[in-house]
């Protein structure tokens, strides 16, 4: 998608359709004393030209302050633009740049959806225009993916060129950089997202670790598979365990940044579970809803956009990614509940239940890292139903073995603007994965499901500064919305690479 920023006044532009967010203005408190309180709807743009274009509709009381709710006017009065779009923002005191983004993505579908290829949208005045941009930008890339890919009525239909009307005193040149870098994340976002959508005939570790080192190549990355041979050799026993039960052979795929003039130290080392089919092995799952178990690798999708980006964007820091492809199979050669393995660390672990394997694969994959060198870890994982029922499909599960680490995390994640919810690590949960037979066990009872998983990887991250993602409930968007189709959400991946740049600002 191509992206011009201009200066001009938006009544200027010659489109097919000028895009404007249209907020309500009614004071809130006054609401609250009288529902009726009626909307004072207004186009969030400084534009008279506009605000006159879309004042007779405004006001007609056909249009209600609903995020995301769309109107559109064919020759909007006064204006150069074949169309006029105006998109809710919801109350102009609680829009921010997570709504802004959504209005993007609304934009793009609905303009698409119709035949339409580019438009122009206005950036809202009450935000700082880069920040606007950003926002913009990254919305409207993420809104023109479609995952519909193996239907023979397919339309592909894209936007091919956005102009965003930046505000007539903005930096251009500044702005143009931000909608670079955007367009960068938001790209592997949907790198990501591909990957994720393919299903699992379509995406085995072999074929997650082909595209990992075209992708390297393609950016300038160093990358390294390993197969089954080197997994067994390194003593990856607990990776070995989840793999062996499966013809698909697994892989460990091993990516690097290391740019000139980096310093030694941060390493950040991101770490994402690649099961590439979850059927829960001999502790197989019920039939009823397997198939989404295709999605079981978004967490290593994800690392391999995160690190796609910041091979684009060159912070000066070095950055490890690793996956850790298998499939999850129930066969004669699986494992078995009850089975002893021991992992990568030297810690030994009880197999309870064969479907808690993210965590499996993960602990060697996190125990690797630190060998690399990480001196930071990351880990993303759809790791368990517990996360789902705990936060809903809203909030992904953050958990973190230090406060800092955390706090570092939480800023980049609330600039990301993607919804997160930290839960707890006690110590006293460890009682919950006790083995009486080795030193943990690989699940710890159905109550605080996604506690105990964490607890298990904190035995690898061990004293190691680090973030654990449970991206269960939040990796696939189960119901098409305005701004996003069904399907991979790509989440995750863009508080990861500004976790990722905060060592260098
Ligand atoms: N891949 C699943 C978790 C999952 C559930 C992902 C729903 C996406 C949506 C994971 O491997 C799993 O099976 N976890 C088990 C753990 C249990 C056996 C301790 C679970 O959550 O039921
Ligand atoms: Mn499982
Ligand atoms: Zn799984």
């Amino acid at each position: 998608m191509k992206t011009t920023i201009s200066l001009s006044t938006p009544s200027h532009p010659e489109t097919e359709a000028l895009v404007a967010v249209v907020l309500d203005h009614a004071d809130p408190a006054q609401n609250e004393k009288n529902k009726q309180a009626k909307p004072q709807l207004k186009v969030a743009a400084k534009d008279a030209t506009v605000q006159s274009a879309a004042s007779e509709l405004l006001s007609s009381g056909e249009v209600t302050p609903k995020p995301f709710e769309t109107n559109l006017l064919h020759n909007p009065a006064g204006l150069k633009a074949k169309r006029l779009l105006l998109i809710g923002g919801g109350s102009a005191n609680k829009f921010s740049s997570y709504e802004l983004r959504r209005v993007a993505g609304t934009a793009v579908r609905t303009l698409k959806s119709r035949g339409i290829r580019s438009f122009a949208i206005i950036a809202p005045p009450s935000f700082p225009a880069d920040e606007a941009v950003r926002a913009m930008v990254e919305g409207a890339v993420v809104g023109n993916f479609d995952s519909d890919y193996y239907r023979s009525d397919r339309k592909d239909q894209k936007i091919d060129a956005i102009t965003i009307l930046a505000g007539s005193k903005a930096d251009k040149a500044a702005l143009e950089r931000a909608a670079v870098e955007a367009i960068i994340i938001g790209e592997s976002q949907n790198f990501t997202r591909d990957l994720v959508n393919e299903p699992s005939n379509r995406m085995t570790p072999t074929i997650l670790a082909d595209r990992a080192k075209k992708m390297c190549t393609e950016v300038g990355l160093k990358c390294e598979v390993y197969g089954p041979d080197k997994i067994k050799e390194m003593k990856m026993g607990a990776f070995w365990s989840v793999a062996q039960g499966s013809d698909e052979p697994p892989a460990l795929i091993v990516m690097k940044y290391e740019p000139a003039g980096a310093p030694a130290e941060p390493v950040v080392g991101l770490v994402g579970k690649g099961i590439t089919f979850d059927t829960g092995g001999i502790s197989i799952k019920p039939a009823d809803g397997m198939e989404k178990m295709k999605y079981d690798m978004a967490g290593g999708a994800t690392m391999m956009g995160v690190m796609r980006a910041i091979a684009l964007l060159k912070p000066k820091v070095k950055v490890i990614g690793i996956v850790c492809a298998t499939e999850n199979m129930p066969s004669g050669h699986a494992q078995k509940p009850g089975d002893v393995q021991i992992a990568m660390s030297g810690k030994s672990i009880e197999i309870i239940n064969t479907d808690a394997e993210g965590r499996l694969v993960l602990a060697d994959g996190l125990h690797y890292a630190k060998q690399l060198g990480a001196t930071h870890l990351v880990d993303a994982a759809t790791l368990t139903g517990a996360v789902v029922v705990a936060l809903g499909m809203l909030n992904a599960g953050v958990f973190a073995n230090d406060d800092a680490i955390y706090g570092r995390f939480h800023k980049a994640n609330e600039e990301a603007g993607e919804k997160m919810w930290r839960l707890p690590l006690d110590d006293e949960y460890k009682e919950q994965i006790r083995s009486s037979i080795a030193d943990i066990m690989n699940t710890g009872g159905r109550w605080g499901g996604a506690i105990n998983a964490a607890m298990f990887l904190q035995e690898f991250a061990e004293d190691i500064p680090w973030i654990h993602l449970d991206i269960a409930g939040t990796a696939w968007v189960e119901e098409q919305k305005p701004w996003i189709a069904k399907g991979p959400s790509g989440i995750a991946l863009r508080s990861i690479i500004q976790f990722v740049r905060s060592f260098v600002q």
